[in-house]
C-alpha cells in the first residue's frame, strides 16, 4: 500500500538512492557513477533545504519509494543554489576533477553542472507563466500504480493554494515512459533541446 505525505529530513538517504536508481533517463544509473551521491546532491537533497521547497514522499510499506520535489520560484531557487547550496559542493567536486573518479560522460556532466552558476541563467520568455519546477521519481516496484499521478495532483493542489500560475520540468528524449506519463497528466511542450524537452503545465 503506497501513501503520500510531506517529505521529512529523515527521507534524505532514501531520496539519494531513488535519485540514483532512476537517474539514467528513468533507469538505474548506479553503473554510470563512481560517486553514488552526486545525482542526489543536485537533483534531490537541495529541495528539502530550500526555503519554500515543496516536497512529498511516496511511502511503500513504511519505506520511502518515491518523491516529488518542487521549487515554486525557480529564479529564487537558482540564486539560492548559487549562493548557499553549491559553494561547498564546488569545493568537493573542484575542477580539474580526478579522471579515475569519473565513470561516464554523465558523471563529468554532473561535475560541470555543480561548477556552473544557474543563478546567472537568462529567464525563458515563458518563465512568468510557469515559474515552479519539479522532479518526480519512483522506484520500479511502485511504478504503474497511479502513484505518480497522485503525487502530481498533490503538488498541484499545494501550488494552487499559493497562487502559483504554472510549473515546468525537463525530461530526456530517451525517457519515453516519462514522456507518456507527462502527456497523460496534462503537460505540454515549451522547448525542445538536443537532450530532450522542457514541458509545462498551467495550474
Ligand atoms: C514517470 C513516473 C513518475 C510515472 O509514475 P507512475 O506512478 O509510474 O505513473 P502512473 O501509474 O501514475 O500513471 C499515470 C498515467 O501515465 C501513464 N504512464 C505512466 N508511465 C507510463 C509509461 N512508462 N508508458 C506509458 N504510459 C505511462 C499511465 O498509463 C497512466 O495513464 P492513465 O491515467 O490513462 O491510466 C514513474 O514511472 C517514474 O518515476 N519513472 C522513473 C523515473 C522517471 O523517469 N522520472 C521522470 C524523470 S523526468
Amino acid at each position: 500500500m503506497t501513501s503520500i505525505r510531506p517529505a521529512a529530513g529523515s527521507d534524505i538517504p532514501y531520496f539519494y538512492e531513488i535519485c540514483l536508481k532512476t537517474g539514467d533517463a528513468g533507469k538505474d544509473a548506479a553503473a554510470l557513477f563512481y560517486d553514488p551521491w552526486i545525482l542526489g546532491q543536485y537533483y534531490a537533497a537541495p529541495y528539502l533545504f530550500f526555503p519554500g521547497g515543496l516536497c512529498f514522499a511516496a511511502e511503500n510499506e513504511g519505506i520511502p519509494g518515491g518523491y516529488i520535489l518542487c521549487a515554486p520560484d525557480t529564479e529564487a531557487f537558482n540564486r539560492w543554489m548559487d549562493t548557499v547550496w553549491l559553494p561547498p559542493l564546488r569545493q568537493r567536486y573542484r575542477q580539474p576533477y580526478p579522471a579515475e573518479k569519473i565513470l561516464s560522460y554523465y558523471e563529468s556532466n554532473m561535475i560541470m553542472l555543480i561548477n556552473r552558476h544557474p543563478g546567472a541563467d537568462p529567464l525563458f520568455p515563458w518563465y512568468d507563466e510557469y515559474p515552479a519546477h519539479l522532479h518526480i521519481d519512483l522506484l520500479p516496484e511502485i511504478q504503474g500504480r497511479g502513484t505518480g499521478r497522485t503525487l502530481i495532483e498533490t503538488l498541484l493542489a499545494s501550488l494552487r493554494e499559493q497562487g502559483c500560475p504554472g510549473l515546468h520540468l525537463g525530461v530526456s528524449r530517451r525517457n519515453t515512459g516519462a514522456l507518456a506519463f507527462y502527456r497523460k497528466t496534462g503537460f505540454a511542450q515549451l522547448e525542445e533541446h538536443d537532450w530532450g524537452f522542457t514541458l509545462g503545465k498551467r495550474i
